[in-house]
Parts: structure tokens; sequence; C-alpha cells
């Protein structure tokens, strides 16, 4: 057996041994079915039917062998005789294709509720998968930030498969084996009472091995749950990381890492099979105990036309046919046992996933449109007033501490941005300059609602963010990021993203406009050059070109450009920047950047260091404020200078 291993995070969500059977859960797995009750009914009927042919399968070899054979059928079933003939031979024929009519009937229902039922499980998970992704769509950027994508991958694929195999095998088959074990119980009762009760005699040690195996085979299913969700996200981490690993040499270290994880899944599943072999036979066994203690007593009744040990004036014996018709009962009986252990399991797999789902689908977004959305200006402005932001989740407590303005800052909270105000008008353009970390990428994220403020409030359009329709709000904006991210299609496809109205035409023209249109007619196939997973085959610069051109094409109202020329070359770098002049024009846009050349010309740039927005002004007011702009440029300008330098320094030819 394998250690237990160190908790991980993934491990709490699969760790879950939920219960079998949650009424809550079921009924609201239920809701699912609801569109197909039509379906439902109808394999119920057939599942209903064939248990009743089941059922009364063993029935017919004992009027077989009562009515023709040894002429001693019981009075009970004195009324088939009328159906039948009279003649030995025919009527032996006649028994046997009704037993063969009533097993093709059997096999031809099992046909038809198997196919409903996986046609309607089949469709329930298709509508659970779009509810889930539907659900995702909605979610704040927050959660996906607390939210390792490998987990919610997991949601929509094996929690969704375990719900569909308990609709399609647990559920329904449940439903049919209860009624055969019923059905079975009284038809071997009322043939003979006390013959019954001895083939039940068993019945007490199969619950008990059937409580151990549930038990053993409970605690290795949760292993190899939890086993699965670790190879996959250690897959997943190391898959994408692959160049990482083999840069620092470091496979023989990942390999016995997983080998670790591997040997896990494969213990936990060796010991759910030593469970299932020991289980099944010991099953074998028990029923062919209870079929020689059927033989026996049975057997001897119906030499001795006498129940053994007991008065005959309470119990009749039992005539040859039903001898029989036992045998073959209580092997069907032991069936549908083996199966309802296995059917618990899947029951017990569904009812966790569907927690781990409906977990999921029960958490709100944080951040939604207001019932009634207010309509803006349609001007372009932006004004932050003495915005506060932290990622942190603050509890109920010091929200309302906020909310009142009683809130006392005592350093509990890590604020990412302290009481920042600014307002850039339409049209204008505004760069955001800071060091790394100084929160210029949160202030662009805000704009759009990607998080909630705290105290503070921040006006597009003339409008709080709060009370603005999301949709429309965003539609506002385009935005090229410092890493962009491209989808699987084609370039085309990539540059339209914003709007499907777009035409092939305005897509080349404003592709030309930020000066990539003859990169991307130097490509194989144009603007139909296909793009894979994230554009792994492009360069991180010609992504941002891409990018350009994709925000351009969307003719947004606010234009945010996140260090978007941070990977091109010098000379790309200057094509952009002519080509920025005409992007802006007629829209406001925000510009972050480093590199202070590509901002010299901002109507106003905005200095953000820890938080705060320290410095506002042109390029020649900052400077002659001789405050922090100052130091950043002129930093970057002794390392140009330096560059310079060192060449002479070193001895080097300066050219
Ligand atoms: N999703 C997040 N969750 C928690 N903290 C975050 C998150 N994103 C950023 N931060 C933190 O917020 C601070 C500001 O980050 P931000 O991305 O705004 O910086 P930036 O000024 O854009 O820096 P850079 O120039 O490196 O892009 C950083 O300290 C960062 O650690
Ligand atoms: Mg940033």
């Amino acid at each position: 057996m394998a250690a237990s291993a160190p908790s991980t995070p993934q491990q709490q969500d699969e760790d879950v041994v939920g219960k079998a059977y949650d009424h809550r859960l079921m009924r609201r797995l239920l809701t699912y079915l609801r569109p197909f009750r039509l379906q439902v009914a109808l394999s119920l009927i057939a599942i209903a039917l064939k248990a009743f042919a089941d059922v009364m399968g063993p029935f017919l070899p004992m009027i077989a062998v009562d009515l023709y054979m040894t002429h001693s059928l019981q009075a009970d079933h004195a009324w088939v005789a009328r159906y039948l003939s009279a003649n030995a031979v025919t009527g032996i024929s006649e028994v046997a294709a009704i037993y063969l009519g009533s097993l093709l009937f059997s096999y031809l229902l099992e046909f038809f509720q198997t196919y409903l039922m996986q046609w309607t499980g089949q469709k329930v998970m298709y509508d659970l998968r779009s509810q889930i992704f539907r659900h995702l769509q909605q979610m704040h950027v927050a959660f996906f930030d607390r939210n390792p994508a490998g987990r919610l991958v997991t949601r929509v694929t094996s929690d969704v498969d375990a719900l569909n195999e308990m609709f399609t095998s647990g559920v329904v088959s449940i439903f049919e084996d209860v009624l055969v074990l019923a059905g079975i119980v009284l038809v071997m009762l009322r043939m003979s009472w006390w013959l019954a009760l001895i083939a039940f005699a068993v019945l007490p040690f199969i619950l008990l091995v059937t409580n151990i195996f549930r038990k053993h085979v409970r605690e290795s299913y949760r292993r190899i749950r939890v086993a699965i969700a670790r190879i996959n996200s250690f897959l997943q981490e190391h898959v994408s990381g692959m160049s990482v690993v083999q840069l620092f040499n470091r496979e023989q270290r990942a390999y016995k890492d997983f080998e670790v994880v591997n040997r896990q899944h494969m213990d936990a599943f060796k010991d759910a099979i030593l469970a299932y072999a020991i289980y099944y036979p010991v099953i074998e066994l028990l029923s062919s105990i209870a079929i020689a203690l059927v033989v026996w007593f049975g057997g001897r009744s119906v030499l001795l036309h006498a129940p053994p040990n007991i008065s005959p004036a309470v119990t009749g014996a039992v005539t040859l046919g039903v001898l029989v018709a036992f045998i073959q009962y209580a092997q069907r009986f032991f069936r549908p046992i083996q199966d309802l252990s296995e059917k618990y399991n899947i029951l017990q797999a569904a009812m966790a996933a569907s927690e781990r789902i409906f977990k999921l689908l029960d958490t709100p977004s944080e951040i939604v449109s207001p019932a009634s959305p207010s309509k803006g200006d349609d001007s372009g402005s932006i004004e932050f007033r003495n915005v506060w932001f932290t990622y942190q989740r603050l509890d109920a407590a010091t929200q309302t501490q906020i909310e009142h303005g009683t809130f006392v800052d005592d350093g509990s909270i890590e604020w990412i941005l302290r009481d920042v105000s600014f307002s850039i008008a339409p049209d204008e353009v505004a760069a955001i300059v800071g060091h790394t970390g100084a929160g210029k990428t949160t202030l662009t994220n805000l704009m759009m609602r990607f998080y909630d403020i705290q105290p503070g409030s921040i006006l597009i359009d003339g409008v709080d963010v709060r009370a603005c329709d999301l949709n429309t709000l965003r539609k506002r904006f385009a935005v090229v990021l410092q890493d962009p991210f491209l989808f699987t299609g084609t370039i085309a496809s990539n540059i339209r993203l914003g709007s499907d109205t777009i035409t092939q035409q305005q897509i080349e023209q404003t592709a030309d406009e930020v000066n990539v249109g003859d990169f991307i007619r130097s490509l194989p196939r144009a603007f139909d050059e296909p793009v894979r997973e994230r554009g792994n085959t492009l360069s991180t610069g010609q992504k941002q070109l891409i990018s350009f051109a994709r925000a351009l094409a969307a003719n947004p109202r606010i234009l945010i450009l996140d260090e978007a020329t941070s990977s091109v070359d010098t000379d790309t770098e200057t094509r952009i920047r002519s080509a920025l002049r005409r992007m802006v024009t007629g829209r406001t846009s925000v510009i972050i950047a480093h590199r202070l050349s590509t901002i010299q010309q901002a109507d106003r740039i905005l200095v953000m260091h820890k938080g705060q927005l320290r410095e506002t002004g042109t390029h020649q007011e900052l400077l002659a404020q001789r405050g922090l702009y100052w130091k950043l440029y002129q930093l970057q300008y002794k390392d140009q200078e330096l560059a310079g330098i060192v060449p002479e320094a070193v001895g080097l030819p300066t050219s």
C-alpha cells in the first residue's frame, strides 16, 4: 500500500466520500431529467416488463415438468393447463416456444431501455456541460485567480461523466435489480415458503461479505480519484513546462515524482481489483451453497413427498417442477445482489461529483450587471475618485466598515491602490508609468470592472462602472496586453474576435493601419494562416502585432495598451509608434510603457508608485518637477549613455 502523500489542494475536493444517496442532491439531479420525462417513463416501463419477464422465466420449466412429465401440477397453477395442449409432446413444444418468446421479448426490452437511457444520459450531460461552461464564463476574474484551470476542467469532464454513469447504468438498474429481487422473493415464497427460507439462509452471510467489500472498494475508489486528480495536475504542469524541465535537466527528478503518483493510482486500483476478485467468488460460493441446500432439502421432499422434519400438515411437499424452478431462481437471485453493491459505488461517486458540480454552479459571480443599468454620455471619459483597492478577499465586517466610513487602516490589508484620483478627458492620450508592481495593470483592470474596488468610485462616460451593463461597458474598450492571447483558428478570426461583422477588407485595412499587413502577407497563407492553441507557433512580438490589429478592428471608444510593444524589435516599435498616432486619434487612450520613449507624446503622464498616484503632467512638466519621473528618465537616459560608453571603456570599436 502506498504511504499517504502530503495533502494538496486538489486532494481536498476529490477526497470527499459522500453519502451514496442524498435526497437533496438527487432531487436536484432529477430536475435535469425533467425535459426527458417521456423517455424516462418509457424506459421505466420497459424495465418493469423486463423484470416481470425475468421473474416469470423459471415458471415455464416448472409447468413443463409438473404438467407433462410428473403430472403433479400444484393446484395453484392448475389454470395454466387450460391454455396448453393436452398432448404432452405438443404441450412441451408450446412451453418451449413461449419460453423462447419471453426471452426474445426480454432482450428487446433491454435494447429499448438501454438505448433510451443512454440517449437521455447524453442529452443530460450535454445540458450540464453547457450550463457549467456558461456559468464559468460569467464568473468574475478573481474566481479564476483562486481556482486552478485543471480542477475546473475536471468538473466539466470526469465529474459530468460520473453523473452520466449514474443515469445510464446506476439508478435504472438499481430499480431493475430491486424489482427482480422482490419478484423472485414473492414467487419463491408462494411456490414453497419453507424451501424459500432455506434458500435465503445464506443471506445474512451475503450481507456481511457485501458490507466488508463495499467499505474496501469505497476506500480504494476514493484513493483512485485522488490519484487521478494528482496525475492530471502533474501532467498538465509538466507538459506545458516541458522545455523548462528539459532545460534544467529535471527529467529524472520529474520522472521519479511522476512514478510516485502513478504508483499510487496503480496500488489503489490493485486493491479495488483484489476486493472484486475476492467478493465475486465468495458470492458465487454462497449462492452455490444456497442451491445445494435447495437441491438437498427440495430433492428429499420430492422423493419422500413430504418436507423434511416439518409436519406435512403445515407445509406441502415440493414437486419436481418447483425444484427445477427453485434452482433457477436461486441462480437469478444472487446476481442482482452482486450488481447492487457495484451500483452503490456508482451512486456514491455520482453523489460526490454532483456535490462538486453544484458547488461550482452555486458559486455566484461577484461581478454582475445591475438590474437597471445607467447609460453613459458616450464621451469616453475616465475618472478615478479616491479609489482604494486590494486583491484580498475582505470579510463582511471589514466591507461594511469601509462602506460606512468607519474603517481604520491597521495595516492588515495589503492595498494595491491607495486613494487614487485622476481623470482622463475624452480623446485624451494618457500614459501610465511606474516600477514593476506599482499597480499600472491593476488600474486598467479596474476600468473594465474585472475586479470591484473597495472605497471610491470609477466613472466611465461619467457613470460609475458598477451602474453600467457589463457587456456595454466592456464593449467600450480594446486592450493590447504584454502577453497577448490568441485563440485556435486563423489570423483573420483572431483579428475579428471583437465582432463577427468585421469584413475581410476591414481586417486587411486595420492590419495595414498598424503596419502589420506586410508581415501577415509574408506568412504562407497570409490572413488564413492557422493559429494553434494560444498562438504558440508565433513569436510574442508577432502576437502583439496581431493583437494591435485586433484592438483597432474592434473600433473601441477607449484603447488600452499595456506594455504592448515590449516584445517587438526597435524597428517594429518605430513602425508601431507611427501607427499609434493614427490609432489614438478620435478615442481615449491609456498607454502603459516602461520605455519612456514610447510615451513622450502623451497628453498626460501619470506616475504610479507603490499604489499611489505620485505625479501627473506632460513630459516637459514632469521633467521640470525633477521628481520620480525625472529619476526614471535619468535612469533610462543613463542606460543609453552607458551603452555608448562601455565599448570604448573596454577598448572595443564603437561602431
Ligand atoms: N490577480 C492578482 N491577485 C493578487 N495580487 C495581484 C494580482 N495581480 C497583481 N497583483 C499584485 O498587485 C500589485 C500590482 O500589480 P500590477 O499588475 O498592477 O503591477 P504593474 O504596475 O502592472 O507591474 P508591471 O510593470 O510588472 O506590469 C503587485 O504587487 C502584484 O503582486
Ligand atoms: Mg502590468
